[in-house]
């Protein structure tokens, strides 16, 4: 933060290009490095400031500027794209035997000697990115090889792609766009949880995410990309091992899972290996794809007109398990979907015994005509969430019966609705004891108020013993109320408490994202404190002001607005407000200064007036209120400091008239903190 007091203009384009520089630097370290060096809410303060810097002087705004990376606008389709030489596609292998037939063949062909470049084959959508002079320009998906879409504004919100090389070159990269396993569960969760479709695996997430019209839910869907290709280095006749260590040099992320050998006998033993550890990956692959190493080989042993013949993707055998259902539970989400799971007979499949599988919904299991007692095939979708994926009919009873869908809900007895849009069923009463279960979960989670040790099954437990009925409950317990429940001493009843109490502490993000509104998660809850500041002023929020913030679309603004007209939301705020839970955004960006009662200026009542040099006034009140000081509008006798720039008017003469204490900007910068 130096910087922004060591130069004398207020703004500097130069000031603002360095912090570019370093707000891609981190994004580079985090998403492409693995190893950040900044904390997130130093990021987030850096990156919030360049958003301010850039209002003043749009025109400044530069296309590698991180804040380009999610449009605003809707798209109105994908243009086509003519690829300038074809997107390739890989020969298959599926046993050793056709990899043995391979290496005798690559062996015929060329008299160099061989080695194998081996490489993980990541279960994704093949893309091509282009750069001018360092500068991201386009991406395209792979289409017929030829033809392709161009599919810029999506991928330009994957961070881990940088929008400016380390070096300004013109280039032409190509890899593997991915949805990482965590993110797909957690989106089929929302899609199952919202009464929608859910996605099959990863690739066709990652494909339907890339094709979305909208770059926002893009950008929220967290994709990843790894880069293995590059036409324009191939003429360099790098081999695929340094062609692979030239692009990480570029700034591009490569998988770090390679091996060169020298042996197919090496090579069985690395696929060996990773059919074993594929499952403990964070991302799905489909199998280990071989290349020739040295380019001079690769040229010698040629294409077809397909594939490279240089190259082979072994795929591994499809991983599928039989099982019996013996039962299907329902159970009802925080938002009243109630889903399907069947209880299966243990079963080993892929890494893990599995006896539980989602149905997904009511929809889903009527097409597939799932009955109890049936024999079914399952898999792991994206190699984690256990599946049904057809029944086996040649086993079915004669006496097995149709499964008959439950009217009510299993919970609070009230009637299941079937909305029009939705492939789900629902209970629509907002009282469901289940439904309020679910949401206090979600209200105590780690990302929401954070309140350590109150999971799923305290929160079941509290919910058997009556001891809650809603969120605000919990504000209430008492140590001999939870001392009667199992697994509850002195010491964890004590340790409960402390963190109910220490969550009415927290900053005003916390608070929104664990309301659960819907379409809030905690980024944009962030968002949304950053701008309002406190509770009362989202909820006085109309629609287009909250459509005021980057990143906040139409939808999302108006279930905003609908959550915050609720009687029920009224209420609780209400409640949450008498026993004191914190309403306001606490700037985190005091994190940063862990001495910060050591500034002079930590609990001062500050005034800013007349025209500063190296700062706005909102900049320069930003860096106190991260002090611990207050900026407030007006000199009074509660004011213990002015600080005046040139052309100061009445309230420096007020400050002199009450004898409050009056510095220069100058006198302001030589108190805070150098960094
Ligand atoms: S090389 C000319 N390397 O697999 C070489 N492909 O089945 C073309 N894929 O279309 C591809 N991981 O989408 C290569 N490490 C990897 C890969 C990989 C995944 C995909 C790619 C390709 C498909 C072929």
């Amino acid at each position: 933060m130096e910087r922004n007091l060591e130069l004398k203009e207020k703004y500097s384009k130069q000031q603002m290009d360095q912090l570019i520089a370093d707000l891609n630097r981190y994004s580079y370290e985090y998403y492409v490095l693995d190893s950040p060096t900044v904390t997130d809410s130093e990021y987030d303060q850096l990156y919030r400031l360049l958003q301010t810097i850039e209002k003043e002087h749009p025109q400044w705004i530069r296309p590698d500027s991180p804040t380009q990376r999610v449009g605003d606008t809707l798209l109105s389709g994908f243009a086509k794209v003519q690829h300038e030489k074809p997107m390739l596609s890989l020969e298959n292998a599926f046993n050793e035997e056709e990899l043995m037939e391979f290496d005798r063949r690559i062996r015929s062909l060329t008299s160099r000697p061989i080695q194998y470049h081996v490489e993980l084959k990541i279960d994704g959508l093949a893309v091509s990115l282009k750069y001018e002079e360092g500068q991201f320009v386009q991406a395209a998906t792979r289409g017929d090889g030829t033809i392709g879409e161009d599919i810029t504004a999506n991928v330009k919100t994957i961070q881990a792609i940088p929008l400016r090389l380390q070096k300004p070159q013109s280039i032409e990269v190509r890899g593997e766009i991915y949805m990482p396993k965590a993110s797909f569960k957690l989106l089929n969760e929302m899609q199952e949880e919202k009464g929608q479709n859910i996605f099959a695996n990863p690739r066709n997430a990652a494909a339907g995410t890339l094709r979305n019209l909208d770059p926002k839910v893009t950008a929220a869907r967290k994709l990843n990309v790894f880069l293995y290709a590059s036409p324009t280095l191939d003429e360099q006749d790098f081999s695929q091992y340094e062609l692979l260590s030239e692009l990480k040099k570029l700034g591009f992320r490569i998988n770090p899972e390679r091996a060169v050998y020298d042996t197919m006998a090496e090579v069985l033993k690395y696929i060996e290996k990773y059919t074993a550890k594929r499952h403990e990956l964070p991302y799905e692959i489909d199998g280990i794809v071989i290349k020739v190493n040295d380019s001079k080989a690769q040229e010698e042993i040629g294409y077809t007109v397909k594939a490279p013949r240089w190259a082979i993707a072994y795929k591994f055998p499809a991983e599928v398990a039989k099982t019996r259902i013996v039962q299907v539970e329902w159970t009802v989400g925080r938002t009243g979907v109630v889903t399907p799971t069947a209880v299966m007979e243990p079963v080993f499949l892929a890494g893990s015994t599995v006896a539980r599988a989602s149905l997904h919904n009511v929809d889903l299991m009527k097409a597939r005509d799932i009955r109890i007692g049936d024999y079914v095939y399952i898999h792991k979708a994206g190699d984690i969430i256990p599946e049904v994926i057809r029944v086996d009919l040649e086993d079915r009873s004669i006496h097995s019966r149709p499964y008959t869908f439950p009217v009510a809900c299993p919970v609070c007895g009230s009637e299941l609705v079937h909305m029009e849009d939705e492939v789900a069923l629902r209970c629509v009463n907002p009282n469901c004891p289940a439904q309020l279960r679910e949401r206090m979960i979600h209200f105590a989670s780690r990302d929401a108020m954070n309140i350590d040790t109150l999971g799923e099954s305290r929160v079941n437990q509290l919910y058997k013993a009556n001891l809650v009925k809603g969120i605000t409950d919990l504000y209430h317990l008492k140590q001999h109320d939870l001392m009667t429940l199992d697994r509850m001493g002195e010491k964890s009843s004590e340790k409960l408490l402390e963190a109910i109490e220490a969550s009415k502490h927290n900053s005003l993000e916390r608070l929104l994202f664990g309301l659960g509104i819907r379409h809030v998660g905690a980024s944009t809850a962030k968002l949304l404190a950053a701008e309002f500041k406190t509770m009362d002023r989202i909820a006085a929020a109309t629609v287009e002001d909250i459509m005021t913030i980057e990143g906040i679309g139409a939808i999302i603004a108006e279930s905003i607005v609908a959550f915050f007209q609720m009687q029920e939301t009224k209420q609780l705020l209400h409640e949450l407000k008498q026993v004191h839970v914190n309403m306001t955004m606490i700037d985190r960006f005091s994190d940063l200064h862990e001495h910060q009662a050591d500034s002079p200026f930590h609990e001062l009542t500050v005034v800013l007036t007349g025209k500063l040099e190296h700062f706005t006034r909102k900049e320069l009140k930003a860096r106190l209120e991260a002090l611990g000081a207050k900026v407030t509008g007006s000199v009074s006798s509660q004011t213990d400091l002015v600080i005046a720039g040139a052309k100061a008017g009445n309230k420096l003469d007020k400050a002199q008239e009450l004898g409050v204490e009056i510095w220069n900007e100058e006198q302001a910068l030589q108190h805070l903190p150098k960094e």
